[in-house]
């Protein structure tokens, strides 16, 4: 399956991702990650993007278009993939279709990750990362068997540096300005389903697995 993830920061698209991935075969493409370690391994696309992702503001659509085209050209996302954290902006979702255009393929379905603002500070300010994978722990929803640590590698874990309740203000205001009109392009294109994201992780997965059966 072709899939789009859309939600606020901390609503769960990251921790869904492994599972949806697994169950279906699919490549999982995340810009925030791949831009994450652009930025940690100091490469031309990391320079220009860390200012504008420290501020919690969009990266230019030049540059995670570029970044998309190039990933999705990878054997394994040839059958199908997740999108997570792209598009983020009408005209990244523009550009998608005509790149989908010309493959002769479309999505199947955007993933609406509903949730309230309010809940959002505490996921965010409480989550650690292990930044090679990109799997994610919770302090109180999902805590690492040893505090601190990964569970599969036994590697330290990170807080992101925009993961702060200033920081998150912004991105919210992104969101809302300039994302939530992507949830509306697709809807008219009727391939919108909308989940509670306010619900416990399993949950979630139980009303993706639905949506996609
Ligand atoms: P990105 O990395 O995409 O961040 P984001 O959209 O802000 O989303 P998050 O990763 O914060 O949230 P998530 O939904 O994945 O939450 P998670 O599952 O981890 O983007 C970062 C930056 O990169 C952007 O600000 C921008 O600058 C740039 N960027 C990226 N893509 C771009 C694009 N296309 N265009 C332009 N710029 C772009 O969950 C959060 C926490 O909650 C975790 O600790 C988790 O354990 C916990 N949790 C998850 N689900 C539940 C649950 N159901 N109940 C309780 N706890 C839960
Ligand atoms: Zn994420």
């Amino acid at each position: 399956k072709r899939l789009v993830l859309i939600g606020p920061p901390g609503s769960g698209k990251g921790t869904q991702s492994p599972v949806i991935k697994d169950e279906y075969c699919l490549c999982h493409l995340a810009t925030g990650d791949m831009l994450r370690s652009a930025v940690s391994a100091k490469t031309p696309l990391g320079i220009k993007a860390k200012e504008a992702m420290d501020k919690g503001e969009l990266v230019s659509d030049d540059l995670v278009v570029g970044i998309i085209d190039e990933a999705m050209k990878k054997p394994s996302c040839q059958k199908g993939f997740i999108l997570d954290g792209f598009p983020r902006t009408v005209g990244q979702a523009q550009k998608l279709d005509e790149m989908l255009e010309r493959q002769g393929v479309k999505i199947d379905k955007v993933l609406d990750f509903a949730i309230d603002d309010s809940i959002l500070e505490e996921r965010i300010t409480g989550r650690w990362i292990h930044p090679a994978s990109g799997r994610s722990y919770h302090t109180k929803f999902a805590p690492p068997k040893v505090p601190g640590v990964d569970d599969v590698t036994g590697e330290p874990l990170i807080q992101r540096k925009d993961d702060t309740a200033a920081v998150l203000k912004s991105r919210l205001e992104a969101f809302h300005k300039q994302t939530e009109p992507v949830i509306d392009y697709y809807s008219k294109k009727g391939a919108v389903a909308k989940l509670n994201a306010e619900k416990p992780p399993k949950a979630v997965t139980d009303e993706i697995r639905k949506v996609l059966s």
